[in-house]
């Protein structure tokens, strides 16, 4: 099996945040989706959903993700909050390494992205109940997507990247 760290988990979750903290301490590489998205795409986020809408964002998830699992190891890889919904993402996952996800509460996702006008799909009237649905909804695709499950309510980057690295037996 490769031997990349792969983060997961709700937008909002701090998987770029634990990502830097786990690839310093672990000494690897980071790279993260969105950013390979946008980089392949020529274009921002919400200028993908604006122009191929949702769909079109996603099969550009896969097509990064199965590129990661041909060219990548040894690697901290964080992605979108979306990505391990489509089945055939989630089977690529569990060959790309050792999935992690970084399980958050409504209300802390509330109060990070309470401003935020970057994610398309929280661009709406309702956003406490559009998490807590997308939320309810997820949880069991991360858990099922998942080899290890660490809470992240709370606690800092290093502590999480920390626990991490324990678990994984990369201390
Ligand atoms: C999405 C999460 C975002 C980004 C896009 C869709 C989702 O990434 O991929 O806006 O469906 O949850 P982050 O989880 O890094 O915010």
């Amino acid at each position: 099996m490769k031997q990349n760290t792969i983060l997961i988990g709700f937008m909002g979750a701090g998987k770029t945040t634990v990502g830097k903290a786990l690839a310093e301490r672990c000494g690897m590489p980071l790279l993260d989706t969105d950013q390979l998205i946008t980089a392949k795409a020529g274009m921002t986020i919400p200028e993908i959903f604006e122009l191929s809408g949702e769909d079109g964002f996603r099969r550009i998830e896969t097509e990064v993700l199965a590129d990661l699992l041909e060219h990548t190891d040894h690697t901290v890889i964080s992605v979108g909050g979306g990505l391990p919904l489509r089945e055939e993402n989630r089977a690529l996952l569990s060959r790309l390494g050792t999935v992690v996800y970084l399980d958050v509460s409504e209300e802390t996702v509330w109060d990070r992205l309470k401003d935020e006008t970057d994610r398309p799909l929280l661009q709406v009237d309702n956003v406490v109940d559009k998490i807590r649905e997308m939320l309810l909804c997820r949880r069991p695709i991360y858990e099922q997507a998942a080899h290890l499950t660490v809470r992240a309510d709370g606690r800092s980057p290093g502590q999480i990247a920390a626990e991490i690295a324990e678990r994984e037996g990369k201390k």
